[in-house]
C-alpha cells in the first residue's frame, strides 16, 4: 500500500480516487497553507510515496529532501507550477505532474467574467445601487464601453489564451492579435488572429489586454511601468495567470494617472497581499484567485492530480508530467 500526503484539503473525488486505489492517503491535519518548516514537520512524520501539493506551497530542494528518497511524484493541484523548484525535483529523480485542460474552459469564462465586468462597470455598478445611491434611469448613468468588435490582445498562447481567443472572435466578433514565444500559424487561420512577434506591437494597438503567459523568469514583471505607457489610455488590462507578470505598484500609478482605463485581476504579486493602493480604486475588479473555482472544474483537477500519482505508484508515465519546457 502507497502512502500519499495531501498538503490541504481538496475536493473528495480526488481523495476517493486514491483511496479506491488501495492507498493510504493522510489529509494534512490544518485546513490552510502550511508554511515551509511545517510542511517539512509534516512530511518527516512518515516516509510517503508521492504527495499531492498546492500553488500555495513552496516546494523546492529542502521538501523534497524532508520527502526522503522513496517519494516519486509531487503533483500539484494547479495549471501552473511555479511555486516548485523543477530542476531539484529533476536532479532528484522525482516527478512534477499539473492539471492543464480540465481548467481551461473555466478560467477562460472567469477571463471573460472580468473583462466584462471591469468593462460594463459591475462592480461599480452593484456597489452605487447597495448604497441607495440609484434615484432612476438616467442618459449618462454609469456608462461602460463595448467589447464587441474590440481589439483584444492576447499575452500567451497557451490552452488558456487560445480558448480566450475563440470566445472572443466567436462570441464577440473581436479582432484578435497575440504575443507569444512561438507563432501559431493554424490559429492565426481559424480565428484570422495576428501575430505580434514584439510586444510593444500588440500593446500599443490592443483595447483589452489579457494576460496568460507562465511565470518564468523571463515573463516576471513582462508589464511593467514602461508596458503600460505604450498601453492605449482607453485600454484595459485583465490577468488570470500569475500575479508577479505585472509590477502591481506600477500598475496602482497607472490607473491612478489614467495611462490605462482599467483593470480586473484574479492574481496579485504578494498573494494574499494587494499592493498599496489597489483596493481604493474604482477603475479596477478584484477576485481572490478564484478564475478555476468551479464546483466542476475543482473537483475534476483533484481527480486529474490523483490519475498522475496512481500512474507513477504503477509504473507508467504520468500524463501530465511537466519539464522545464512546459511550453
Ligand atoms: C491556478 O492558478 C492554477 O494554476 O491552476
Ligand atoms: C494552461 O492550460 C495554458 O496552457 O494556458
Amino acid at each position: 500500500m502507497a502512502k500519499i500526503f495531501i498538503t490541504r484539503r481538496i475536493p473528495e473525488s480526488g481523495i476517493e480516487k486514491l483511496k479506491a486505489h488501495g492507498d493510504d492517503v493522510v489529509v494534512s491535519p490544518h485546513d490552510r497553507v502550511l508554511a515551509k518548516d511545517e510542511l517539512i514537520a509534516e512530511l518527516k512524520k512518515d516516509r510517503y510515496d508521492a504527495v499531492l501539493c498546492l500553488l500555495t506551497d513552496t516546494i523546492d530542494a529542502d521538501v523534497f529532501d524532508a520527502a526522503g528518497e522513496q517519494v516519486k511524484i509531487f503533483a500539484n493541484y494547479a495549471v501552473g507550477f511555479d511555486n516548485i523548484d523543477v530542476d531539484a525535483a529533476r536532479e532528484r529523480g522525482i516527478i512534477i505532474s499539473n492539471t492543464p485542460g480540465v481548467l481551461t474552459d473555466t478560467v477562460a469564462e472567469h477571463t471573460f467574467t472580468l473583462m466584462l465586468s471591469i468593462m460594463h462597470r459591475v462592480a461599480e455598478a452593484d456597489r452605487f445601487t447597495r448604497a441607495g445611491k440609484y434615484k432612476g434611469w438616467a442618459p449618462l448613468l454609469l456608462l461602460g464601453t463595448d467589447l464587441s468588435r474590440k481589439t483584444i490582445g492576447i499575452v500567451g498562447l497557451g490552452r488558456i489564451g487560445a480558448r480566450v481567443a475563440h470566445h472572443a472572435v466567436r462570441g464577440f466578433d473581436a479582432r484578435v492579435m497575440y504575443h507569444d514565444v512561438k507563432r501559431n500559424e493554424e490559429f492565426e487561420k481559424e480565428l484570422g488572429a495576428v501575430y505580434k512577434e514584439k510586444l510593444e506591437n500588440l500593446l500599443k494597438e490592443a483595447d483589452v489586454v489579457s494576460i496568460h503567459v507562465p511565470l518564468l523568469d523571463s515573463t516576471r514583471h513582462l508589464i511593467n511601468a514602461e508596458r503600460m505607457a505604450q498601453m492605449k489610455p482607453t485600454a484595459y488590462l485583465v490577468n488570470t495567470s500569475r500575479g508577479p507578470v505585472i509590477d502591481e505598484a506600477a500598475l496602482v500609478d497607472a490607473l491612478k494617472n489614467g495611462t490605462i482605463k482599467g483593470a480586473a485581476l484574479d492574481v496579485y504579486e504578494n498573494e494574499p497581499e494587494l499592493a498599496p493602493g489597489l483596493a481604493e480604486l474604482d477603475n479596477v475588479i478584484l477576485t481572490p484567485h478564484i478564475a478555476s473555482a468551479t464546483e466542476e472544474t475543482r473537483g475534476k483537477m483533484a481527480e486529474l492530480a490523483a490519475d498522475n500519482i496512481i500512474a507513477v505508484l504503477e509504473g507508467r508515465t504520468a500524463p501530465n508530467a511537466v519539464g522545464i519546457a512546459a511550453r
